[in-house]
This record gives structure tokens, C-alpha cells and sequence, in this order.
């Protein structure tokens, strides 16, 4: 059994859609209020708890072989915050792992937490890796680029509200990944020797300024890139804004560390490991984008939607193709 956090988010859900698709059985941790039932046609078993809650990690870890622990932040509540999620969450749901004998933990982290220094965001996942490797449970930690559906956002800001903001021009490399591919590249993870009690940092398959990838989610969305930057003395009010405002000024600084640094990586060192083609950045801002249509088409979203009263699986497990399966809407936001 393969525990899944963060299953109902943008990259957790494309890792469920993979193990099921390989015909492995998968339980996803969801929290109550989660839009988890459009997993319902994978066949992926549901186990009710929250990173905040140890008791629930003990329980749901009962029996797991393997965990791969997606869960993460973007904007934090009062109570779900980069502290009590991102690292004491995590702390406990691998203490909880290695109790209950998990052989091997795959971990979804973040580019750039080994020299990005004073950014929550960043600082957390860093404290969150330290404590899986002091666990001395078997891992791979993932780190990763950001994913299409960061940039189809903001276009589809654009699209609604006529710009977006951005916190800087831009101009830094980046090297964005498809988000089916890192669910393939965490399911190969799972018992790739090559990458056993390693940390790898993994990108796409281009390198590109940042703002090159936001004009191509545009172009993707039909809207022209219009952007505001934020000017700097904006920006650097915004981050040294305080209480009550600190969960935006933390996003802020983590939206502007994407914006600012380079983040590419080393292009054959991802192909070695994982040697399948990567997906160029316009085809998965498509693939991702239909889906973003249809979560958008009220109509459209219910014909596609296994009601939420309807706990159940409309396939089999392994019956459906991935592809001929509804990718499920954007995760609940806070
Ligand atoms: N987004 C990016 O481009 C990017 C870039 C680099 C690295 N990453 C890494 O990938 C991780 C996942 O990113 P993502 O874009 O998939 O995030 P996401 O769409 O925001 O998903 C976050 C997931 O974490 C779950 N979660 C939040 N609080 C929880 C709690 N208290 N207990 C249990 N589960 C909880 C959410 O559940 P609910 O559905 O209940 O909210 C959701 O399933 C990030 O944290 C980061 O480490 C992401």
C-alpha cells in the first residue's frame, strides 16, 4: 500500500492518477472538506486525517509500504501555516511512518531550499527535508520546479481581470516541469536505485525566463501577457508587512523568489534517472488548460463531476486509460 498526502492538490493528484494507472493501490490522506471525491475514478482508497492531527498519520501510515508525502502550502490559514503544516505536519507524519515500518518515503520539495535563505516558503520545506533525512527512513527527496498550472493561473488572471501582477520583470532562467511528469518521475522514485537516499532536483524539458513562460500560458489561455510589476518599494511594504497579513506577505515573498533566482537544472542528470521524454511546457499548458476549461463550464464541470454524495468508484481499479480519465478540478483554496 502506497500512503499519498497531498492528493487533492495540483501535483498529488496527477502521483494518484499514476500509481493507480500502474495498477498499484494507493491511499490518499485527504482532510475533511477536501474536494477528494474527483479521485473517486481512480479507485484510490480515501483515509480521513490532516498533517495537523498525528493521531490520524499514525492510523493512516497503519500498513503502508510506501509514502509520497505532496502535500504543501500555498496560502497559509492561522492554523494551517507553514510552521504547523509544512514542518511540525511533516515532522509527524514521519515519525508516524517510520513507527509504523514504511520502507521508503518520496518526497515532493522545492527547488532552490538549499540557498534561499529567509523565505518561510523556502525555509520550511528545508526543515521539512531535515527531518525525513533524521528519520533514517529510506527517501528520495524530489526537488522540483514550479509546474504549468503556477503560470496557467496567472493568465487566467489575465483573462479575468485584464493583468497580472507579477513582483519583478521576470527575466531569471527557470526551467518549468510538466506536473504528470513529476508524477511519473515520483512513481519511478518509489524503486529506482539510482535515486535511492537521494536528493534530486528535477525540471522540465526547457529553459526559460519566467516571463517567457507566463506570455506562453497566455498565448495558451487566448489573452494578451498583460502584467503590472510591482514596483520595489510595493514589494519590499509587502514583505515587511506584519500580523495580520503575514500569511499574504509570505506568499509574496515565495511568488517573488520564483520571479527573482535562477532555477534550472542539470538537464542529463534528470535523464539518467528518469528516462523518459519530458513534456515540452506549451503541450502540458494545453493538456492542463482543457481541464482548467471545464472546472470553468458549470455545465461542462457537472457532467464530468462523480458527485460528491456518491462516495463511490465508477471504474474498477487499472480498468480506465489515464487519459480517457477526467483530470478532476483545481484544489479547494483556503
Ligand atoms: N506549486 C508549485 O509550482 C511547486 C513548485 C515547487 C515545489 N512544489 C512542491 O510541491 C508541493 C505540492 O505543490 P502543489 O502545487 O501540488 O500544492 P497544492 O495544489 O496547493 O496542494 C497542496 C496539498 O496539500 C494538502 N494539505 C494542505 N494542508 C494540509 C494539512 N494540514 N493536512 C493534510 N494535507 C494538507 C492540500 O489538501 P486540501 O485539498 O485539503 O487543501 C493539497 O492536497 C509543495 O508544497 C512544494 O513542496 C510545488
Amino acid at each position: 500500500m502506497i500512503l499519498v498526502t497531498g492528493g487533492t492538490g495540483r501535483y498529488g493528484e496527477q502521483v494518484v492518477r499514476t500509481l493507480r494507472k500502474l495498477g498499484l493501490e494507493a491511499r490518499v490522506l485527504v482532510r475533511k472538506g477536501s474536494h477528494y471525491y474527483w479521485l473517486n475514478d481512480t479507485g484510490c482508497a480515501f483515509f480521513f486525517g490532516d498533517l495537523l492531527d498525528p493521531v490520524s498519520l499514525r492510523r493512516a501510515c497503519r500498513g503502508v509500504e510506501y509514502l509520497v508525502a505532496c502535500s504543501g502550502l500555498q496560502t497559509e490559514t492561522r492554523a494551517n501555516n507553514h510552521t504547523t503544516v509544512t514542518v511540525e505536519g511533516h515532522a509527524a507524519l514521519f515519525k508516524a511512518a517510520q513507527e509504523k515500518g514504511v520502507r521508503k518515503v518520496v518526497m515532493l520539495s522545492c527547488l532552490g531550499v538549499d540557498r534561499i535563505e529567509g523565505v518561510t516558503a523556502f525555509d520550511a520545506r528545508r526543515a521539512a527535508e531535515e527531518q525525513l533525512l533524521a528519520s533514517g527512513m529510506e527517501y528520495t527527496i524530489l526537488r522540483t520546479s514550479l509546474h504549468e498550472q503556477f503560470f496557467l493561473d496567472l493568465a487566467w488572471a489575465v483573462h479575468d481581470k485584464g493583468r497580472a501582477v507579477l513582483p519583478s520583470e521576470g527575466q531569471n532562467q527557470i526551467q518549468p516541469i510538466a506536473s504528470r511528469d513529476l508524477a511519473l518521475m515520483a512513481a519511478a522514485s518509489l524503486d529506482l536505485d539510482s535515486v535511492k537516499n537521494s536528493i534530486v532536483e528535477v525540471g522540465g524539458a526547457e529553459v526559460m525566463s519566467a516571463r517567457q513562460a507566463f506570455e506562453a500560458a497566455c498565448e495558451v489561455v487566448g489573452v494578451q501577457p498583460n502584467a503590472t510589476v510591482l514596483p520595489s518599494p510595493a514589494l519590499a511594504l509587502g514583505r515587511r508587512l506584519g500580523r495580520p497579513v503575514r500569511r499574504y506577505s509570505h506568499r509574496l515573498d515565495e511568488v517573488a523568489a520564483w520571479f527573482e533566482n535562477d532555477f534550472t537544472v542539470n538537464s542529463q542528470t534528470v535523464k539518467d534517472h528518469f528516462s523518459f521524454p519530458l513534456t515540452p511546457l506549451r503541450e502540458a499548458l494545453a493538456t492542463s488548460n482543457e481541464v482548467y476549461k471545464i472546472m470553468r463550464d458549470p455545465e461542462e464541470r457537472e457532467k464530468r463531476m462523480v458527485h460528491p454524495q456518491f462516495y463511490a468508484t465508477v471504474y474498477e481499479p487499472g480498468e480506465a486509460e489515464l487519459s480517457s480519465m477526467p483530470l478532476g478540478p483545481l484544489p479547494a483554496r483556503e
